[in-house]
């Protein structure tokens, strides 16, 4: 496999069972990520912008559509009395809210049209039936199980991953497809430190609510990991599953 992809941004977990959850789960299929085909084409400038827009970009809109509402209902579940979890995460929903436009900017900087997807028009993008499934299980468990596995879900299975899948998508459009800092406000946001935070502050909170002998609730959480992050698994992973 390739160099690293990055410097390490994870936090290190206090805990064994999230240091279990971060050696055999993130850090694995962070990899398998990051050398997606796609992303490893558009890294070394082979994908043609349509390939780009239509394996990578549209599916991630797609997906992230549903995001600023997801973070929300975190925020609004969220213990009553953490003040400081309560702020962050009301504060990251409202900048979600701006993320599709930023990725929009992106796709049409490579002669892309993201406005159906924006629009949610149906003929817009057509997910197949793992990714529906899979994003209807994600809104079922933010809004429905108690508010751990949805962090568990979203901030760490997602969001500490993130960074590392799409830093060479970002440094290949960079490098090789002449856009600006401008058309890649998306990836500044989700391959540098904002997104950083959002993976670890998900570590911090499974180790601030999660008592270190509740096993059960240790045992649970993994497997929401495991599942969200399974699709990054060799030959699994195909473009739109997750990129
Ligand atoms: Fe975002
Ligand atoms: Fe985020």
């Amino acid at each position: 496999m390739a160099a690293p992809v990055m410097d390490e941004y994870l936090v290190e977990p206090r805990t064994a069972w999230v240091r279990r959850i971060r050696d055999e789960i993130i850090l694995p299929r962070r990899e398998h990520a990051a050398n997606l085909p796609i992303t490893r084409a558009i890294r070394e400038g082979r994908a043609t912008p349509a390939e780009i827009v239509e394996r990578a970009l549209i599916p991630t809109l797609w997906r992230i559509c549903r995001f600023p509402e997801l973070i929300a209902a975190l925020a609004s579940r969220c213990p009553t009395h953490d003040w400081e979890r309560k702020t962050s995460l009301l504060h990251n929903a409202f900048e979600e809210a701006e993320h599709p436009f930023l990725l929009a900017r992106c796709i049409r900087a490579l002669g892309g049209d993201p406005d159906p997807v924006l629009r949610g028009d149906p003929d817009a993008y057509r997910p197949s039936t793992e990714q529906l499934a899979r994003r209807d299980w994600m809104t079922y468990i933010v809004y429905h199980r108690p508010w751990i596995e949805g962090v568990a879900a979203v901030q760490v299975a997602v969001e500490a991953i993130v960074p590392y899948a799409h830093k060479p998508q970002w440094d290949g459009l960079r490098e090789h497809y002449g856009l600006s800092d401008d058309d890649l406000a998306w990836f500044a946001i989700h391959a540098g430190e904002v997104e950083m935070r959002h993976g670890n502050e998900g570590i911090l909170i499974l180790e601030q609510y999660v008592a270190d002998d509740d096993l059960a609730l240790q045992h649970r959480l993994r497997y929401i990991i495991d599942y969200v992050t399974s699709p990054w698994l060799a030959g699994a992973a195909t473009a739109g599953s997750y990129s």
